[in-house]
């Protein structure tokens, strides 16, 4: 009986670790195709956009790489995004998160917003969470009223974005809402690509 038990515990475990093995070369093929887009654009320099707020969510820092790069490109102020209490990352935390998406109990914003008079266009960033907005960007997204400004949402995730741009363009209240990119989080040989692909799209708006 113990033996048998021994068998489908690593049947399992083996099974996980090839779909899993999979599923990552998948997404690194698919990353590979959609870069090699970006690999060669000779565009460096970014119209002018106005006076820009880059506002931005990130708990393990890919979302703030994308943040100072739009900021760097068009001279935009950053903005972070901070909730009380922090949140910590790790295994509970995942669960954590996905109750309160499904509740849509957001975290309480550690600080007030930026005053968005002074500004022309409004980047927001978040990671994407259970296939949809951080639930701190939910928290921000909650108390902004974006009246009269462009606004262009922009993520980052590991493979999969999900319904983040349908359920940000439900909860920017009065924005008008732009071009969005998404990033997947790539490895450090596609800098250059992911600059490339950020300088194109600002250009396109
Ligand atoms: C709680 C949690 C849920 C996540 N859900 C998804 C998801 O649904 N799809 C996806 O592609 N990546 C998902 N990720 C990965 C993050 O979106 C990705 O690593 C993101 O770039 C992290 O941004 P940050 O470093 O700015 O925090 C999740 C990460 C966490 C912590």
């Amino acid at each position: 009986m113990l033996k048998y038990i021994l068998y489908v515990v690593v049947s399992a475990a083996v099974l996980a670790l090839v779909c899993g093995g999979v599923h990552l070369l998948k997404v690194a093929l698919k990353n590979k195709k959609e870069m090699a887009q970006y690999e060669t654009v000779n565009e460096t320099k970014v119209k002018p956009l106005g006076k820009v707020l880059v506002v931005y969510y990130s708990l393990s820092g890919h979302t703030k790489e994308i943040a100072e790069i739009i900021s760097q490109k068009t001279g935009a102020d950053l903005y972070e995004i901070e909730v009380s209490p922090k949140i910590e990352q790790n295994a509970l935390m995942y669960m954590k998160v996905k109750k309160q998406l499904q509740e849509k109990k957001y975290p309480k914003l550690a600080k007030p917003l930026p005053d968005f008079s002074q500004y022309d266009m409004i980047f927001v960033g978040a990671p994407v969470w259970w296939y949809t907005i951080a639930t701190p960007g939910f928290a921000f997204l909650q108390e902004a009223d974006f009246a009269g400004k462009k606004v262009v949402p922009f993520s980052t995730q590991g493979s999969n974005y999900g319904s983040f741009f349908e359920d940000f363009a439900k909860n920017a209240r009065n924005g008008e809402i732009l071009t969005s990119a998404n990033f997947n989080n790539l490895p450090e040989s596609y800098a250059k690509a992911v600059d490339n692909k950020i300088t194109q799209w600002l250009n396109s708006l």
